[in-house]
């Protein structure tokens, strides 16, 4: 029962090899090769192309040290054929791939699988993706990606774990235990990949690309916690952003590729660009031309070229000019060697082609998939319809109830559509059904059929709307200005209200949408985020009631998109908002300026989001009581325990995410309001209660504080057990 998940255990539980006996021999094996290397075999292993066939004569060159891009394994086996036969020294290719929430059975989109806040679950995905995609020859996922997300405009709000440095870190953990298995030489594990290496996630306005800009220290205390909790997991490699922090691009940044990653945090792992991240620094006005953006990035510390093809082209002239050092070069080559060894590519460079029949959609990974998506879930509105246990006919209605190919979400090049179980198709083995779309597509404005969809609820018990966004409409590139429902979403939904019945809409989308209008016309909300494969399946379970909702907000919900960005850490300003401020209407004519309260709010959309990070509802209610600690004041060596009982006062059997919120009350920089800091996922059946302990080591208090340094200050702190990041009553403790 207790759950608890212990992030320094979790953090510390997968080692590198390299630090191991194993790891010194491997050393020894990589120092025995490159003693046999030229300069351009070396240059060679640096440069990392797209495609299969076509880049076989540069591979048999030794001009390639991996491909991307390359599924087929009868393909994937003739490059290897031409590194390890055609090569003067033999190295094997490494073949990547965006494996992203997936490879053939497609799990929800990372944001939806955060939304489990159950690493476990999310660790199962990983590793069946890592069984399907090793099965067809790939040995390396560009996953996971850790950005913090605050601005759901940017479409990338979908790849990543949301807007929390604590959830970004477990799950990011669990990805990489999952991709990895506990041996990266075992043939079914991928090297996982964190990206993208900085602060990505912040570009201004949610425009993909574009420039951020964070201090160091929100940096160490935001952005960086995941990263550095999966580079001391044992991630074997990581990749670099396309945007710049304070005018420098990541590619050539040096304080964060040498200074941090590697002096400060002591990793060994790989670096590679991001596609063309190299040649980009040329448009940002960052380096002359790709020779200078090479010279740039190889002594940032990047390793490895994704597709600018500057290293293959200029490394060895920067060499003779004494612009790059050989040392640079050995560092980045010894970098690839060591992976390869590890992942046993030397021993066994070439892929069964029979073996991905064996394992793409195994029934445990469908499964899998199934459980990842009915826990994912968020139920944010209920006036008790749902679940619709008593309904025989229903009416299901909206352009998301049968789009196969839409609900897998973005990132899922190998998925296939036809593998898709649908909503549609998993209610008809509950319910009559009336099926009447409404709409084509996501984006489809052609009102015409709405009559038509009013009258078919009109024969119905209830209706079930399935609207969201189309895959394309998340991801990388596909920023949004506009978050409420594309197209005439919203008037479906109102066309199904008018015919009295009751409304449950189910949102399948890519990012938090801003669905305030629509929470109005309907008796009940679920949000699924894009739930893979499986999606149909899990959200008939949860919509007739076999399973009870237990997803929760990964990011803060907002009402309109004015708000962005959003989220529920944030830092007081000096000037809290008070929950009475005066809304725009309630202004009077003429009213003096003084008279509005003079806080941080909007006068249109006021203080708060629409959902708090953390929310979420389920068919049951609980309660929690007898909060506790078990000592109030405490030094930096204790570890603050907090004990509390949560009791299903339902009548239902349901999964609560009890939440750990602390406050540091006064810092030598100003604080977050709250911070997550432990959760617990517990199931009770109705009446049943359970006493949960909390564990905090005082030392996970510590943060970057005004020398750059990373401590605990000693002072006053609040602590909450509650139900989301808005709620419950805290308790005081002390650290001496
Ligand atoms: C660009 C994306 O930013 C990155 O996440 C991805 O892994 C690479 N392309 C490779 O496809």
């Amino acid at each position: 029962m207790n759950n608890i998940i212990k992030f320094a255990a979790i953090s510390t539980a997968l080692s590198f090899a390299a630090c191991s006996p194993a790891g010194d021999q491997i050393d020894r094996k990589v120092d025995e090769l490159m003693a046999k290397m030229t300069i351009e075999e070396k240059i060679g292993q640096m440069n990392q192309l797209s495609g299969g066939y076509n880049t076989i004569e540069d591979v048999a060159a030794g001009r390639v040290g991996s491909i991307h891009n390359c599924v087929d394994a009868e393909e994937i086996n003739a490059v290897q054929k031409a590194a390890v036969e055609r090569s003067r020294l033999g190295i094997p290719v490494i073949v990547s791939r965006d494996v992203i929430h997936g490879f053939r059975t497609i799990f929800p989109i990372p944001l939806g699988q955060a939304s489990t806040f159950d690493p476990a679950i999310v660790e199962q995905g990983a590793r069946v993706a890592a069984v399907e995609a090793s099965a067809a020859g790939i040995r390396w996922t560009f996953s996971p990606m850790l950005d913090i997300a605050r601005d759901p405009r940017w479409g990338r709000v979908a790849e990543g774990s949301g807007e929390d440095p604590y959830l970004d870190a477990l799950m990011g953990v669990a990805m990489v235990k999952g991709y990895q298995g506990d041996d990266l030489s075992d043939p079914t594990s991928m090297a996982a990949c964190i990206k993208h290496f900085a602060g990505y996630g912040a570009a201004e306005g949610g425009r993909d690309y574009n420039s951020t800009m964070i201090s160091e220290r929100s940096l160490r205390n935001t952005y960086l916690p995941a990263f550095k909790a999966c580079a001391d997991a044992g991630a074997a490699t990581l990749m670099t952003s396309f945007n710049e922090i304070d005018g420098i691009p990541s590619t050539g940044n040096t304080f964060l590729l040498k200074d941090l990653l590697r002096d400060e945090w002591g990793w060994k792992g790989m670096v590679v660009t991001d596609w063309n991240s190299s040649g980009e620094m040329i448009a940002h006005g960052f380096a002359k031309d790709l020779k200078h953006a090479t010279e740039l990035s190889v002594n940032a510390g990047v390793d490895m070229d994704m597709m600018s093809h500057g290293y293959v082209s200029y490394i060895a002239e920067l060499v003779k000019e004494g612009k790059i050092s050989e040392k640079e070069i050995d560092r980045a080559v010894r970098n690839i060697l060591r992976l390869k060894f590890e992942l046993g590519l030397f021993e066994n460079p070439y892929v069964d082609p029979q073996a991905s029949a064996k394992v793409d959609y195994a029934p445990e990974h469908l499964a899998a998939a199934k459980q990842c998506a009915l826990e994912s879930a968020i139920l944010l509105k209920n006036n008790g319809v749902l679940p619709l246990e008593k309904a025989r006919t229903i009416l299901v209605t909206g352009p998301l109830a049968d789009a196969p190919y839409e609900q897998l979400g973005t990132w899922t090049f190998d998925g296939q559509p036809e593998h898709t179980v649908t909503p549609l198709q998993a209610l008809r083995k509950d319910y009559n059904v009336i099926w009447e779309p409404g709409l084509g597509y996501s984006r489809d404005k052609n009102t015409s059929n709405l009559a038509k969809v009013t009258a078919a609820a009109s024969r119905a018990d209830a209706a079930v709307v399935f609207v969201g966004e189309e895959a394309i409409l998340s991801g990388e590139a596909h920023s949004l200005s506009d978050l409420n429902l594309q197209g005439a979403q919203s008037e479906l939904i109102k066309a199904v209200r008018r015919s009295g019945k009751p409304v449950v809409v189910v949102v399948i989308a890519g990012r938090p949408l801003t669905i305030e209008r629509d929470l109005e016309n309907c008796d009940a909300m679920l949000y699924a985020f894009h739930p893979g494969t499986m999606g149909g399946e899990a959200l008939a379970d949860l919509i007739k009631g076999r399973v009870s909702p237990s997803g929760r907000l990964p990011m803060t919900f907002i009402r309109t998109v004015g708000q962005a960005p959003f989220y529920y850490n944030h830092n007081n300003s000096g000037r809290p908002c008070s929950g009475n401020e005066t809304l725009l209407n309630d202004i009077p004519i003429t009213a003096g300026q003084t008279s509005l309260g003079c806080t941080s709010y909007y006068l249109d959309s006021g203080y708060g989001p629409l959902f708090p990070f953390g929310y979420g509802l389920t068919y049951s209610t609980f309660s929690y009581s007898d909060i506790a600690l078990e000592k109030n004041v405490l030094s930096k060596n204790d570890v603050l325990r907090v004990k509390c009982r949560l009791t299903n006062t339902g009548s239902r059997k349901a999964t609560e995410l009890a939440q750990l919120y602390v406050r540091d009350l006064v810092g030598s920089v100003v604080r977050p309001v709250r911070e997550l800091k432990r959760f617990e996922r517990v199931t009770l059946e109705p009446g049943q209660s359970a006493e949960l302990s909390f564990e905090l080591p005082v030392s996970e208090l510590a943060f970057w504080n005004a020398d750059m340094e990373y401590v605990v200050e000693p002072g006053d702190f609040m602590v909450w057990v509650a139900p989301d990041s808005d709620s419950g009553t805290p308790l005081d403790f002390k650290v001496e």
